[in-house]
């Protein structure tokens, strides 16, 4: 074990391990960041600045749907400069050297505003600048809500493949610190994103996941909303486990777009061993988590820290590099992939007669005389849905020779 080595190098940093306290709501104070250093997280991005001024800012209001471990918000409290800039200054000394690189936004007139915001972030002491090109519920929400926005912030300014280079490079020429660019996948051309954004001289780069979402409708009541202390029906950014695998789409299509070099950090639905190592199998040399510190705070770490030691060894693994990519050449395009044959079969012994799979409505391979079920192994085209429909773990599929 003392061979392993989960440090990871950005740039001229090095992270002691890959995990990374998102930027949000778990790291707007100084107390919090301390409690992250504590809990062995290797840097943190303080809560989103918006210089001149942030619009968009009011008391939080979120959901965590805990059965579909689905988080919304849908108001959120920006800081503003002084704020930033004060916990930034404060976190540098209250700290022992976790990496602090807090996200910024500028909303001014002119783009040198951006490079004039992330200078003063290095000189109150940042290791590195994260740009917010990534938020949905700034100017983004807006116009997806149809309101006119003169505005382009977050993931509409991350999205767009003209005027995001323009900003990264006025950021990167105006600052000595490296620059990471957090991309939104709204759009849909996150990959593009992130080559322009490389281009441009950033750093390293990495997806947000969230996307926005309208959460479930009371039928009976449709005007009513799911959030508490929140009159307004609104969409919402979500987060948390269940947009893993959107995430993983995210981060693995980022690296098989960029190459084996740059630094890609993943994230979305990140709160445990396996979530992390599967980002990491896709792409990712880091991962920021936001959601699973909101809900469980930062001391759940240190345990899959162990974890992920004694996954490496037992794995043979001893580098985060020996098993980053690991999927990236396993992952068959439609045209790729090979299937083989096979079909159905039902062990009577299990099966208690309880119908879920006779209502399999694209098959007709099933049926059930005398409440007998019956598989005609010669018709079942193998699809397999009838194993998951079963509760009882009555039906199993077997292989044919080519
Ligand atoms: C309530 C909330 C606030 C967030 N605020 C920011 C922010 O200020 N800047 C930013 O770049 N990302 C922000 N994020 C995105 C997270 O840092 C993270 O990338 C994303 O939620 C996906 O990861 P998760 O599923 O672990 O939350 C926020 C997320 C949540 C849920
Ligand atoms: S595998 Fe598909 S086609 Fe075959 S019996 Fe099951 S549901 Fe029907
Ligand atoms: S779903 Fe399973 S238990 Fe129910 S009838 Fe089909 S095989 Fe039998």
């Amino acid at each position: 074990m003392d061979s392993i080595n989960l440090s990871v190098r950005l740039g001229p940093l090095t992270l002691a391990n890959p995990f990374i306290v998102g930027s949000g709501p778990t790291v707007r104070t100084v107390d919090q960041i301390r409690a992250a250093e504590d809990g062995g997280w290797a840097a943190v991005c303080p809560k989103l600045t918006v210089d001149p001024s942030p619009y968009l800012s009011q008391p939080p209001r979120y959901r965590w749907l805990r059965r579909q471990r689905l988080h919304i918000f849908t108001a959120e409290r920006r800081l503003t400069p002084p704020e930033g800039l004060r916990l930034c200054e404060e976190a540098r000394k209250a700290t022992r050297g976790i990496l602090i690189m807090p996200n910024i936004t500028y909303d001014g007139e002119d783009y040198e505003g951006w490079g004039r915001l992330a200078k003063r972030f290095e000189d109150a002491g940042a290791h590195a600048i994260e740009l917010n090109m990534c938020c949905p519920n700034m100017s983004f929400n807006l116009s997806t809500t149809g309101e006119r926005t003169a505005k382009a912030t977050g993931a509409s300014l991350g999205s767009d493949l003209v005027e995001l280079p323009k900003v990264v490079k006025l950021v990167v020429e105006a600052t000595r610190l490296p620059v990471i660019v957090k991309l939104t996948p709204e759009g849909g051309r996150i990959a593009q994103a992130a080559f322009q954004s490389l281009a441009a001289g950033a750093a390293a780069v990495g997806g947000v996941a969230n996307r926005l979402g309208i959460p479930d409708i009371d039928i009976r009541n449709p005007m009513g909303t799911i959030y508490r202390l929140q009159d307004s029906i609104t969409l919402g950014c979500l987060s948390g486990p269940w947009i893993r695998p959107l995430a993983l789409r995210d981060t693995y299509e980022m690296r098989v777009f960029l190459g084996k070099e740059p630094f890609v950090i993943g994230s979305g639905g990140v709160s445990d061993l396996t979530s992390a190592v599967q980002q990491i199998m896709v792409g990712a040399d880091a991962v920021w988590v936001c959601t699973e510190t909101m809900v469980r705070g930062f001391a759940w770490l240190p345990k899959v820290l162990d974890g992920l030691r004694a996954y490496m060894s037992e794995m043979g693994y001893s580098r985060i590099r020996d098993f980053r990519d690991l999927l990236l050449g396993n992952i068959k395009s439609a045209s790729e992939l090979h299937i083989r044959q096979g079909h159905a079969e039902v062990d009577l012994a299990k099966c208690n007669a309880c119908g879920a799979c006779w209502k399999v409505g694209h098959c007709c391979s099933i049926t059930h005389p005398d409440d007998r079920t019956t598989i005609n192994t010669a018709t079942c085209f193998g699809c397999s849905t009838c194993v998951d429909v079963c509760p009882r773990d009555a039906i199993a599929m077997v292989e044919e020779p080519d």
